[in-house]
């Protein structure tokens, strides 16, 4: 039975998508079955970081009203085990068939390691359509205190709906400043009162990548990449300790 992954924040703008789209990246260069679902409607662009703006994916709508079978969904053109459905356009969140929607994902279950969904900003209906079919949440935040504090609330939300599979992917960390601030990994769980997954670097070649519609570890194995491939390898239960150098 495959995991399903919630990738979430309260703010916006935190990095979702692109951790989403690393991650996924990673895992199934690892050898995982892996399906990313872009769930920001209106705003979506997982297309993107995956480095498949090319690909004219179906979107989770388009399947779960059964004119297209899973197996349709688009496959990325350099890691074949990587499949992705896109947002659908022109429809609310509040228009998704929920229940059409489960099934669809109970599928996804049968026939993937991981489903990722990316969800959109906000803790509105698309945060909790995400959140209530998650197994497992990766709460996405900066490094600044303003945004710890933002996702310590988000994790609070999460606890009230039940969730407890909840960990911390910290963003754009630049490793100088937590040198010179004496701050450590410990010091960020205890702010967030969420225990962490993963710190990632700031790293321009996350907007290079974008901006060249190329995945992220198809473009370098360093910095951001390097950071997505062991959050991935938590994931797969590999015990890789979380360091901020
Ligand atoms: N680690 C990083 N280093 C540099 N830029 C980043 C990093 N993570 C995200 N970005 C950039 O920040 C912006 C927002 O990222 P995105 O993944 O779209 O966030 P969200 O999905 O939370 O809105 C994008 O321009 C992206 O390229
Ligand atoms: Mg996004």
């Amino acid at each position: 039975m495959g995991e399903l992954i919630a990738i979430l924040s309260g703010k916006g703008g935190t990095g979702k998508t692109s951790i989403c789209a690393g991650v996924a990246t990673a895992l199934a260069q690892l050898g995982e079955d892996v399906l990313c679902i872009d769930c920001d409607i209106g705003l979506r662009n997982l297309d993107i970081s995956l480095g498949m703006a090319d690909s004219g994916a179906l979107s989770f709508r388009e399947v779960y009203e059964g004119g297209y079978d899973l197996s349709q969904a688009a496959v990325h053109p350099e890691y074949p085990k990587l499949r992705f459905l896109t947002a659908p356009m022109n429809c609310a969140p509040e228009e998704i068939d929920r229940e059409a929607f489960a099934q669809l994902l109970r599928q996804a279950r049968s026939q993937f390691s991981y489903i990722f969904l990316d969800a959109p900003a906000g803790v509105d209906t698309g945060f909790r359509i995400c959140a209530s079919f998650a197994d497992r949440v990766i709460l996405v935040t900066g490094s600044d205190p303003a945004s710890i504090r933002d996702a310590s609330r988000t994790g609070e939300l999460l606890e009230l709906m039940g969730k407890e599979s909840v960990r911390l992917v910290v963003n754009r960390i630049n490793p100088k400043m937590f040198e010179t601030l004496d701050i450590t990994v410990d010091d960020i769980m205890d702010r967030a009162g969420l225990p962490l997954l993963g710190i990632v670097p700031e790293d321009a070649n996350v907007v290079l990548a974008a901006t060249f519609r190329k995945s992220l570890l198809g473009c370098t194995k360093k910095g951001a990449a390097a950071a997505c491939r062991r959050i991935a390898k938590r994931i797969q239960g590999l015990p890789i300790p979380v360091s901020i150098k």
